[in-house]
């Protein structure tokens, strides 16, 4: 056997082994067999990169290129369910099914609602080459590079008879399991937890590094094909094909002939929803037959063949025995609920947010009080209602706090809003501390610094603001507890390097209420240095395009602050940078009018740098390739459909050079 049959053996040995573990939960070799196959095909790939396939089961572990999601319109509209809560909905439905269809047989399919994220496949001859969220149905992210590592969807159906193309629909989900293995993690790295595996799950599609994606555990159930000319009779026998293809179909499904089957269907998994795995929020009751479904129809949202039947909340009643008030990272004050402790879902709850002062007033929340709490999607369970008959007649109604519980200052609150908050900005622990941590991050400083060592070292008094990370040595970082040379070592380079964060991000990084990245770039490339921002009066300000009069009050207010302006000269002196950098001056007309399309990883630039140069430069960038596109910029690994698509319509594809040559 050559080289090249090795690898394409090897292929489909390790998709078939992943098949057998993911798919169908019946693993035929050990995890040291499985490794074995794949270093081979990795040490063979990098020797032989003239066989190199995107669809190799080498691939799945992701890459760390910062891939951007580009927005692609569906071939068939992702539409949603009508929900129905009660059976009397359901016979409703059947009612109309029923009138619709005279004196034909009607048979439904019942399928579980799995509560995760929906995906559109696409294969073509049988290779995976698009994965698409929902979006707003029409148009959605194409987030191929994070689920070609979900090890249950195939890279490469099997052989067989299988379509040129086709799009099949599902969900993708975190099953329980590795949600709390996931949130673990996130505790000990001191990042704040997922509320539920669905968060997680979305979370988890939009990350941009598909090599960290490739590390959480998510898997995908499929459950619809769009396309109603692919030879198939009827939803189930779609289906079932499907499976023979290698998609993982969810093996819970039932043809039902009677109402009285569908509701059994649903007392069922009303009954023992607990004991799945993962998380459903519902039943979906189908049509059928194709032709049935085609004489339904479809409203404007969503097909009259089908419905969800949803669950209802779970609800638990306990005791409200004191309430506390949190302090957030803006200063914010929520009121938090400490409970009798009551089972709900399978979780102890102990604690139920109350949101704000107005949602106290409005439900009449007494200490002492029986509540009725209901768990939604969230950790955090709500208060539904209170059994006021049941409290005792001394009660009384809550006092909202009025000064901090973190720092003492008095509380405000601003007409309109809902929420009191905490004005000491620059006093106030949990502020101060949410402005450190919003400063290290990654669109910011990029400070190699997690919370929990954030909090280490606000805790220690090393950290009062966010000039003092610039103060900080060895010395001080290897006295403290779990810090390891090492990791010293690590995080002092990582601020070294943000010394060349470019003044926007800094900008950004300060954390001027109100100062995004976007409105930090205008007045970067607006103003130039922070110098000439400080002195900018607030009729200055709001000349600047979009920047409207909250913000340039806002930045206004900000440097009137002498220890604001005493932090500023701080960073000056440990040598950020505080003026626009050489290659953001780079601005010119020269693109003015021309609409470009980049696509791929380059060589010399990221991505957002080639989008950045294309606005100052006069140019618009876009995510799709139309007939009003002038250039296509093509990187590494441009998408096939972009290159045929500007083939098509006779648009210019350039390389890097050749863009960077034309500025
Ligand atoms: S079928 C045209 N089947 O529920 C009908 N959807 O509100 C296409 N969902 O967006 C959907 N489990 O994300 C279908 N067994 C199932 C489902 C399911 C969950 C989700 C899906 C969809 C939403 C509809």
């Amino acid at each position: 056997m050559n080289v090249k049959e090795r690898i394409f053996q090897l292929r489909e040995m390790i998709e078939h082994h992943n098949h057998l573990y993911y798919v169908n939960a019946q693993p035929a070799i050990s995890d040291f067999e499985y490794d074995k196959l794949m270093q081979e095909l990795i040490s063979l790939e990098k020797q032989h990169p003239e066989f190199a396939d995107p669809n190799s089961p080498s691939q799945r572990v992701g890459n760390d290129t910062d891939n951007t999601f580009v927005q692609v319109r569906h071939d068939y509209p992702m539409l949603s369910l009508d929900n129905t809560y009660s059976r009397q909905e359901v016979e409703d439905f059947h009612e109309r099914v029923r009138k619709a269809l005279p004196s034909e047989t009607i048979e439904y399919v019942c399928e579980l609602k799995y509560d995760g994220v929906s995906i559109s496949l696409r294969y073509e001859n049988g290779r995976l080459v698009r994965g698409v969220t929902r979006g707003d149905g029409e148009k959605g992210d194409d987030v191929t590079a994070n689920v070609k590592t979900i090890r249950s969807i195939p890279l490469i159906l099997k052989k067989g008879n299988i379509p040129v193309l086709v799009e099949i629909r599902g969900e993708i989900f975190l099953p329980h399991k590795g949600f709390e293995k996931m949130n673990d993690e996130r505790a000990e790295a001191g990042e704040a937890p997922f509320a539920n595996p669905r968060n997680a799950a979305s979370g988890t599609l939009k990350i941009r590094n598909s090599a960290v994606v490739a590390k959480r555990p998510l898997d995908c159930y499929m459950y619809y094909l769009p396309d109603e000319n692919l030879g198939f009779g009827t939803h189930f026998d779609s289906l079932a094909a499907a499976r023979d293809w290698g998609l993982k179909v969810p093996p819970y499904i039932r043809k039902c002939l009677t109402v009285q089957e569908i509701f059994d269907f649903i007392a069922y998994w009303e009954n023992h929803r607990d004991t799945l795995p993962f998380d459903i929020d519902g039943i979906v009751i189908k049509v059928n037959s194709y032709r049935q479904q085609n004489i339904l129809g479809y409203t404007a949202k969503s097909p009259r063949w089908a419905i969800a039947y949803k669950f209802k909340a779970l609800e638990a009643v306990t005791k409200i025995l004191s309430i506390d008030y949190q302090v957030g990272r803006t200063g914010a004050v929520t009121p938090v609920a400490n409970l009798e402790p009551v089972l709900l879902a399978g979780t102890t709850v102990k604690r139920a947010s109350l949101h704000n002062a107005d949602q106290i007033a409005l439900l009449d929340i007494r200490l002492g009080d029986v509540v009725i709490i209901e768990k939604g999607g969230e950790i955090i369970p709500k208060i539904t209602g209170v059994k006021a008959d049941e409290r005792s007649a001394d009660s009384e109604p809550v006092t909202f706090i009025t000064s901090c519980p973190e720092c003492g200052t008095g509380l405000i609150r601003l007409p309109g809003e809902a929420k009191h908050f905490c004005p000491n900005e620059t006093g106030c622990p949990p502020q101060i501390k949410g402005k450190l941590l919003h400063f290290v991050g990654r669109k910011a400083m990029d400070i190699g610094c997690a919370e929990a060592t954030v909090e280490q070292f606000f805790n220690h008094g090393l950290l009062r603001n966010i000039a003092d990370f610039y103060g900080l040595n060895k010395d001080m970082l290897v006295k403290l507890e779990r810090f390891a040379d090492k990791s010293a070592d690590n995080l002092l380079k990582s601020i070294e390097e943000s010394r060349n964060v470019p003044f926007e991000r800094v900008l950004f990084a300060i954390g001027i209420r109100y100062v995004g990245e976007t409105v930090a770039k205008k007045l970067v490339s607006h103003f130039g240095s922070v110098d000439t921002l400080m002195a900018a009066s607030y009729n200055e300000l709001i000349q600047v395009g979009e920047i409207g009069e909250v913000i340039a009050k806002s930045v206004v207010e900000y440097f009137k602050n002498p220890q604001n302006r005493e932090l500023i000269e701080r960073l000056r002196s440990k040598g950020i940078q505080l003026t626009r950098s050489e290659a953001i001056t780079r601005v010119s007309e020269k693109l003015k009018g021309k609409s470009f399309v980049i696509s791929g990883v380059f060589k010399s630039h990221s991505r957002e740098e080639i989008q950045k140069l294309i606005e100052d430069n006069g140019g618009k960038n876009s995510s799709s390739v139309s007939s009003n596109t002038d250039y296509v910029v093509a990187g590494e690994g441009m998408g096939p459909s972009k290159r045929e698509k500007a083939a098509k319509l006779g648009i210019p594809v350039i390389t890097e050079d050749e863009f960077i040559q034309m500025l």
